[in-house]
């Protein structure tokens, strides 16, 4: 987004690997001045206030997703953008019925895959003002979201 004009942009996850990760690539693309990252939870942190909040393949890794859109959509002063799996897809509605299977294959780990209904999800953002903009299919399951604040260009 800063390479397609943004002035500045804040990421955060709740996994020190990934910021590291993340501070290196900006530093190594030239961005480190204008790129700044931060460890820390999304669904409870105090955002900073952003143009433009995304969430790329996020949500679906956190169980509870209402408090992820809540905290992260009051970040957004235009747009809310995520990408997830969509439960609208014919091939993610199979997957959400495997889910359960996780509590085997993973485990000896924490990690959890999540399928939240994205229509719950529309609505939350709908109820805080938001509205879509736009919709796109990403490979088989996967969808992404943007939405506008009302007013919004
Ligand atoms: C599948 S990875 C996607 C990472 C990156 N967006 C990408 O597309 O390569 C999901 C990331 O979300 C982070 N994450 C999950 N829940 C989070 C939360 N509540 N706050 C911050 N980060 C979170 C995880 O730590 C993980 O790094």
């Amino acid at each position: 987004m800063i390479r397609s004009g943004a002035s500045s942009a804040i990421g955060i996850d709740l996994s020190p690997t990934m910021v590291r990760l993340a501070q290196s690539l900006s530093a190594e693309g030239g961005l480190s001045g204008r790129a700044s990252f931060e460890l820390g939870d999304g669904a409870t942190a105090k955002l900073k206030k952003s143009d433009v909040v995304v969430l790329d393949a996020v949500l679906c890794c956190y169980p509870d997703f209402t408090s992820f859109v809540d905290n992260s959509a009051s970040a957004a002063g235009r747009y809310y953008v995520f990408a997830v799996p969509d439960d609208a897809r014919l091939l993610t509605r199979f997957m959400r019925l495997i889910l359960p299977l996780q509590a085997v294959v993973f485990r000896r780990g924490s990690f959890r895959f999540f399928i939240h209904p994205t229509a719950r999800i529309r609505s939350r953002l709908e109820g805080k003002g938001f509205r879509l903009v736009s919709k796109s299919s990403a490979g088989w399951i996967w969808s992404v979201f943007v939405f506008g604040a009302t007013g919004a260009a």
